[in-house]
């Protein structure tokens, strides 16, 4: 651990995925650290991004923490930092540091169902736990991936979420029908109604857009799940990533370390700042 916790190792750009285009494009950077650097990573962790010259991103680390020779991001190009590692090639330097942040407490969902629900760049930072579970097949009961985009064209890890298929149930939506689209054409939440999930020994997790989030999370709800089985991520905006300049308060947690990953138990408990 470096003894200026600002300080950031240094990686260099090794793979760029172009996963979706648009005014809020999305590319997927796999990155490895330099003069054997790096850090161990658990699914839900983030880390800050850095382009030099123009600031920092905290962004979801979205590689298994299996992976140990590099890290994936996948980003969406929103504003100054994102539009700037957009800009960047293969071979270009970047900082890194962490990782920060609480974990989904996947070794506790041994033996239980689980149903993944996200929309846009919210299947980055669940993508580690479907990776995890699918690794690890036998210690999971059925495994189950709802996943939605805008339309075809915005479906994040498309390749991935087809090749995930015969280990998982992947049920796929956009928005509005489209012509040659199979999957399911509507909201994601519409789609988990269309498609209802037992309760029985389940755990949910969703991550997403936050009105995709809350009206999931009704449907959850009137399925039977009760809120110790709900899990979610919240992104409210980060400076430090380490607990010291209050930028990511909820009522009295500092997301960036009692967060991101939170039960919808716990998150209700809690004042409505995310
Ligand atoms: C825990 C966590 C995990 C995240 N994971 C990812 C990820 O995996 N991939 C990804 O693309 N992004 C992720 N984000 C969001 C990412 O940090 C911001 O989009 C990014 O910092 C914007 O930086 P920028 O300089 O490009 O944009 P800025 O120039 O700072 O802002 C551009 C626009 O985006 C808005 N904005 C900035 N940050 C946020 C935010 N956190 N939430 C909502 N709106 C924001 C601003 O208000 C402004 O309208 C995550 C955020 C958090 C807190
Ligand atoms: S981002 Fe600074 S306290 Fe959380």
């Amino acid at each position: 651990m470096n003894a200026n916790v600002y300080l950031p190792q240094l990686a260099r750009i090794a793979h760029i995925k172009d996963e979706v285009g648009g005014a809020r494009a999305i590319k997927t950077f796999r990155v490895e650290f330099l003069d054997g650097g790096g850090f161990e990573h658990e699914c839900g962790q983030c880390a800050m991004i850095s382009v030099f010259g123009k600031g920092e991103s905290m962004i979801s680390i979205a590689s298994a923490p299996s992976i140990k020779d590099y890290k994936q991001f996948s980003i969406m190009r929103v504003g100054r930092v994102t539009a700037a590692i957009h800009d960047m090639q293969v071979g270009d330097v970047i900082g890194v540091r962490g990782p920060y942040g609480n974990r989904f407490p996947v070794a506790d969902w041994k033996g239980r169902n689980l149903t993944f629900i996200g929309g846009g760049c919210g299947l980055a930072p669940i993508w580690p736990v479907i990776q995890t579970a699918v690794a690890n097949r036998g210690d999971f009961g059925n495994i189950t991936v709802f996943y939605g985009g805008r339309t075809s064209r915005d479906i994040l890890y498309r390749a991935e979420l087809e090749k995930l298929r015969g280990m998982a149930d992947v049920h796929l939506s956009v928005d509005s029908p489209e012509e040659g689209w199979e999957g399911y054409c509507g909201f994601v939440p519409a789609n988990i109604m269309d498609k209802p999930q037992s309760p029985e020994n389940a755990i949910a997790i969703t991550c997403g857009p936050p009105i995709m989030i809350k009206y999931v999370i009704g449907n959850l709800s009137a399925m039977g799940f009760a809120d110790e089985q709900i899990y979610t991520t919240i992104e409210n905006k980060m400076k430090c990533g380490v607990g010291k300049c209050g930028r990511c308060n909820v009522g009295k947690d500092y997301v960036c370390v009692k967060g991101p990953v939170y039960s919808w138990a716990e998150l209700k408990g809690l004042p409505q700042e995310y």
